[in-house]
């Protein structure tokens, strides 16, 4: 989508990254982190500048206390952490439950770990979980369950009672929770992000990841970690040690900068997307869509069932051509692409001028459209 937003100048609220500037005081920190000379090899882990950074910062927001030095391994992105945790601890044969609409490394990574994908499907509007359906997934030979909250690209944020029930069915049968908590930091109207492994008797059972992508406006530093216990953390370390061995040490010295960030800089953040999350719904709606409100996630779904169109490629296709805006086509997201025909995803992390002229463009959606 995005070669084609290009070729016709179309506005790309396609891929998700920010088209706006990074901020100073971890742009400056990462200058000054090379002009040190903190150039070479950092250790696999992860500087232990950064690593006690990660820790303090669980600490600070969900009152979660973890080890720097034995429970935090700093990867390539949050996508290595992933897949590292995947290939650590999947067998040929081993079962993992994930939802779908997932985001597009979860299945080549468990295929790439020989292991079987057990998927849930999460419908819209609300994208609910039901206990049964969820409970009929799991089997003797269910490993793990890969979980994304907030989700892409629904932005879903789950319930304490989803989480809660998520964490009983782990017990219940003995499965490692695998968690992409990328966007932690990007939740609305009040409702908060926690963590999976801070519910009873996960914390043992969980390997959290995250990443400085989404947090700090960063996407192509690519640093991420995961938090675990000391066991599941060594069994990361050693894949991740043969994957990519570490990252760039400059980006993860100044990622440990950013990470000591007062309150006031993550309530900024999610205010910031709330209100572009409000603009971009109002123009959708003029435009005579039907957006799914996200609670998170700098993503907006919008259904588009009805509107004459074949299906999401044929939308989006037509909306990049005709109208000068790209969207991106869940199909992407599915195992069978045609689960997401009828939606649509739109990014919000833009600039308040590319947004504006996204708008703009939208408005003319209703006049031209096939009836
Ligand atoms: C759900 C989810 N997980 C992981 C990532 C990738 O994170 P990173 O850039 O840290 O590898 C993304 C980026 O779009 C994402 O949406």
């Amino acid at each position: 989508m995005t070669a084609l937003a290009e070729r016709h100048g179309a506005v790309n609220l396609g891929q998700g990254f920010p088209d706006f500037p990074s901020p100073d005081f971890v742009k400056r920190a990462a200058v000054a982190a090379i002009e040190q000379d903190v150039n070479q090899y950092a250790p696999s882990a992860g500087r232990p500048s950064l690593r006690e950074a990660i820790a303090r910062r669980l600490e600070r927001r969900y009152g979660w206390s973890v080890d720097p030095a034995r429970q935090v391994v700093v990867t390539h992105g949050a996508t290595e952490a992933l897949f590292a945790s995947i290939l650590a601890l999947v067998d040929p044969g081993d079962e993992v439950i994930l939802f779908e609409p997932a985001y597009d490394s979860y299945l080549p990574s468990i295929g790439m770990a020989c292991g079987v994908p057990r998927c849930y499907t999460l419908r819209p509007p609300d994208w609910a979980v039901d206990r049964d359906e969820l409970a009929a997934l799991f089997s003797p030979k269910t490993r793990l369950l890969l979980l994304n909250t907030p989700h892409n690209p629904t932005g879903k944020v789950f319930s304490a009672a989803e989480l809660g029930m998520i964490a009983e069915l782990c017990l219940e049968h003995d499965v490692i929770a695998v968690t992409d908590e990328v966007y932690e930091h990007i939740v609305f109207n009040g409702l908060s992000h926690r963590p999976l492994a801070t519910f009873p008797g996960m914390a043992d059972r969980t390997v959290t990841v995250s990443s400085l992508a989404k947090t700090f406006s960063v996407t192509g530093w690519k640093v991420g970690w995961v938090a675990a216990s000391p066991e599941l953390a060594e069994a990361v370390m050693r894949a991740h040690q043969f994957i990519t061995f570490s990252g760039a040490a400059p980006l993860q010295e100044a990622a440990a900068t950013a990470l000591a960030a007062p309150a006031a800089y993550y309530d900024e953040l999610a205010a910031m997307y709330l209100s572009r999350r409000d603009f971009l719904v109002s123009a959708l709606r003029r435009a005579g869509l039907k957006p799914i409100v996200p609670q998170g996630t700098y993503f907006v779904m919008v259904d588009i069932d009805g509107l004459g169109f074949a299906d999401d490629v044929a939308f989006c296709r037509y909306l990049t051509v005709e109208i000068g805006v790209a969207a991106i086509p869940p199909g992407a997201f599915y195992r069978n692409p045609a689960d997401g025909r009828k939606l649509a995803r739109f990014a919000f992390c833009k600039s308040d001028e590319t947004l504006a002229l996204a708008a703009e463009r939208l408005q003319h959606l209703g006049l031209l459209r096939p009836s």
